[in-house]
């Protein structure tokens, strides 16, 4: 990355999320709001929708892999950014923004988000598009944003984890609160084609998952192509490859010396953060917060 190009980023500031209908979203995000909400989906748009950290360049680099074949030249292409807009995305000038990219892109498009259910572009529903939903774990989903916060300079000081993890329970980090993310999204599913799926799953049997998302995207896969999905998809190979790894970014903006993107890729990886009194406080809010809805989630393999 040459010096000049850091340069132009340095103007990148962590500023504090604003609320939209009550949720908070990353600044710029918000700031361009009546954009994205009137954003044009089209009939056949594949979408991704995650809440932050939980998985979804992963599943981003599976998605393309089933749609390409399983090439991974052909996966080469671009970064993940640029084969699959992010349609929240406003980044600093000269970067354009993920609409901009959307808007260019021909049809089928695969697009992500991290919206909650009930701040979705009304397009999407008109259209009936497909939405591939990948919920993670909250306290490695936890941990994750927090390291994330540190990297990320766009985002507010993280302080330290204690401080962090106040906020996120609050529900005070950008896209909002996790348990209203998993909960709405899960809620949705039975009323529009929206496949869910969860980060321990995929880590568990990557093959039986593969599989599922072919299946809803009505691709057939082979075995050998299936193989490759499976290996080119692996934490270790993602955190090679330049295409996955977001080493692309200007560390003006992503700063992996801090923290890399990819940085650990388990399940598990709280035990690490997380005090006891911190576990169990976690497990109490989870059974309270989820109720009723059916959804849980495995915080260990
Ligand atoms: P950790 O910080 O726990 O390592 P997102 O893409 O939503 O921003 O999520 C990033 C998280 O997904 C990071 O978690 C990253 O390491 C993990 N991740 C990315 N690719 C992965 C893979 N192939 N296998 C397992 N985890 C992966």
């Amino acid at each position: 990355m040459d010096l000049g190009f850091q340069e132009l980023f340095s103007s990148v500031k962590r500023s504090e999320p604003m609320d939209i209908e009550g949720v908070p979203l990353h600044r710029p995000t918000a700031e361009n709001w009546g954009l994205l909400r009137a954003f044009a989906a089209r009939p056949g748009d594949l979408l991704i929708s995650t809440y932050p950290k939980a998985g979804t360049t992963w599943i981003q680099e599976i998605v393309d892999m089933i749609q390409q074949g399983g090439d991974p030249q052909k996966c080469a292409r671009a970064p993940t950014h640029k084969r699959i807009p992010f349609i929240d995305l406003f980044p600093p000038k000269p970067m354009t923004s993920g609409l901009e990219d959307a808007e260019v892109m021909p049809s089928p498009r695969t697009l992500k988000t991290h919206l909650p259910v009930q701040l979705l572009p009304l397009s999407f529903w008109e259209h009936n598009c497909k939405i591939i939903y990948m919920a993670r774990n909250v306290k490695d989903n936890a941990v994750s944003y927090f390291h994330f916060h540190r990297m990320n300079q766009g985002l507010p000081e993280p302080g330290n984890w204690d401080q962090f993890l106040e906020h996120f329970l609050a529900g005070k980090v950008s896209w909002g609160s996790w348990f209203d993310h998993v909960r709405g999204w899960w809620e949705a599913k039975d009323r529009h084609p929206i496949l869910y799926l969860f980060y321990e799953d995929i880590k568990e049997d990557p093959a039986r998952e593969i599989r599922k998302v072919a299946q809803f995207l009505g691709i057939e896969l082979t075995e050998p192509v299936l193989t490759q999905i499976v290996q080119h998809t692996t934490f270790d190979s993602m955190k090679a490859n330049p295409m996955a790894n977001y080493s692309s970014i200007p560390s003006a903006l992503m700063d992996q010396a801090v923290s890399p993107f990819m940085r650990k890729g388990a399940v598990g990886n709280w035990k690490e953060h997380f005090t006891v009194a911190q576990s169990e406080r976690l497990d109490e809010i989870c059974a309270e917060k989820l109720e009723d809805s059916g959804l849980t989630f495995r915080t260990q393999l």
